[in-house]
């Protein structure tokens, strides 16, 4: 498992975008798993940066998300489709009919799941992984718990994730309660994983990297199974790094 300490997260996610262009450069026409929350913006703004100074192509390039809040439509300013197309998607060449994020609205949410991991397949999987991590040491919205998931479904939201997203939304109780995401096995899947996590709210999940444990009650304690996978830090979110 390699580890990368920065100095500050913009150097970090200049790093990260290092990783996801050489994937691009390599194979035009790879598939992105990508992931939402504050920490990616920086690496999605190098990307966009990158494709308008130095042509960094994405025509061929497909992505597949890893969650979405049930009942939020796509449209809503919080939804994780918006993030993608506000932070990404509107400002490079991808052909938006080969990015994929789950509908959390769809009428019929466990065929929604069945769909979404069929999804996986027919892209064939996927060639980087972008991973973020919550405060409880979740990975998508696979919350900490006695066991795990590995298909794509639907889960209930802790407390905890719950107040740490409260920020983007007028209040608490305007999060969602439960979401769509990606089970343990797409995500463990992919040829390669980076992990970002930044800032002195993440220490305490990024020091369960002090150990070789693999624990439900973390979720991403399970990418230290992985035979390619980088977590990229900077300095205060490693601050409990041995
Ligand atoms: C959400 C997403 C996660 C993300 C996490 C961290 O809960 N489902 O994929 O990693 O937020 O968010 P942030 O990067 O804003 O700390």
């Amino acid at each position: 498992m390699d580890i990368k300490v920065f100095r500050t997260c913009e150097e970090a996610s200049a790093y990260a975008a290092d990783l996801v262009e050489a994937v691009i450069r390599k194979r035009p026409d790879c598939v992105l798993g990508l992931a939402t929350g504050s920490t990616p913006e920086g690496l999605y703004a190098e990307l966009v940066r990158r494709h308008q100074t130095d042509s960094l192509d994405f025509s061929q390039v497909k992505s597949i998300n890893l969650d979405e809040y049930i009942g939020l439509t796509g449209d809503h300013n919080q939804s994780y489709r918006y993030f993608m197309d506000s932070h990404l998607m509107n400002h490079v060449n991808i052909d938006r009919a080969n990015t994929f994020v789950p509908n959390g609205t769809a009428v019929d949410l466990e065929a929604e799941c069945r769909a979404y991991d069929q999804k996986w397949l027919d892209l064939g999987g996927t060639d980087i992984q972008v991973l973020g991590i919550g405060p409880n040491g979740h990975i998508g919205f696979n919350e900490p718990g006695e066991i795990l998931h590995a298909d794509t479904h639907i889960e209930v939201l802790t407390q905890e994730t719950i107040d740490a997203n409260a920020r983007f939304f007028a209040s608490a109780d305007e999060v969602p309660r439960r979401a769509i995401t990606m089970g343990m096995r797409d995500i463990m899947s992919a040829q390669q994983l980076i992990v970002l996590a930044f800032g002195a709210g993440k220490a305490e999940a990024i020091a369960r990297f002090n150990d070789d444990q693999v624990t439900p009650d973390c979720p991403v304690t399970f990418i230290k199974l992985h035979p390619n996978a980088t977590l990229i830090v900077d300095e205060a979110a490693a601050a409990l790094l041995k």
